[in-house]
């Protein structure tokens, strides 16, 4: 039976990254790098994460589609020269329809050369400029300084700071709660 070529939506491209729907080649990319402890650490899913749970979220991604009240939409950040997946971001759309929550991973040998700032930007462009969200929001562990740090390089103010509000591995931890409103980001890139 001939299968037909996926079908790829491009939601942003920033200087060295695509940002696009996910397709079942991303399988193997992605399996990698969640079923790393280090990426893992302050996620939702555990470690070991395996091929076939890859899989089944590759299949969930078909049938989602971006923007829908109370659901998450994952993004596939595509380093645009080589063309290989080295991670993703997500929003979940609030139910009133233009607000979201942000989240975003980077597959371990590309950290800390700009990459994550560089596509949750792109991220967030899409989000305020073709999508039309009046206000994003972002929440981390106060431990995984790289994430709060991206988020205040592109500019999301801290909100909140939540002291032991959740069990992580047997023990309280904490987390910041950061926000970014549409016009705050339009004065950012005015400047
Ligand atoms: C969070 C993450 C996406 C950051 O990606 P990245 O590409 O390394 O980040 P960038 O290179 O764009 O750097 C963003 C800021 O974080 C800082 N930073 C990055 N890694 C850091 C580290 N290990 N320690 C301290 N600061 C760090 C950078 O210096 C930069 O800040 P600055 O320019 O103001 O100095 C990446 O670390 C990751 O995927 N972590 C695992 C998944 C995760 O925890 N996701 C967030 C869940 S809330």
């Amino acid at each position: 039976m001939e299968t037909l070529p996926d079908l790829i939506v491009i939601f942003a491209v920033t200087e060295r990254l695509t940002l696009r729907s996910f397709t079942r080649d991303d399988v193997e990319p992605f399996f990698a790098y969640r079923n790393d402890p280090a990426v893992a650490r302050y996620q939702g899913w555990e470690v070991p994460y395996s091929l076939q749970q890859a899989t089944d979220f590759m299949v969930a991604l078909e049938t989602s589609k971006p923007g829908m009240p109370g659901e998450w939409y994952q993004i596939a950040f595509e380093h645009t020269e080589s063309g290989k997946l080295i991670g993703d971001c997500a929003f979940q759309t609030r139910p009133c329809g233009i607000q979201a929550q942000v989240g975003y991973t980077l597959a371990r040998s590309y950290h800390q050369q700009g990459f994550g700032s560089e596509g949750v930007g792109g991220l967030i462009e899409y989000l305020f400029s073709t999508l039309n969200m009046h206000r994003l929001s972002a929440y981390c562990d106060t431990r995984n300084e790289p994430s709060w740090r991206l988020l205040q390089k592109i500019g999301f103010r801290l909100e909140g700071h939540y002291v032991d509000n959740y069990r992580d591995r047997g023990e309280w931890a904490s987390e910041y709660h950061y926000a970014m409103l549409q016009r705050e980001w339009q004065a950012k890139q005015a400047q």
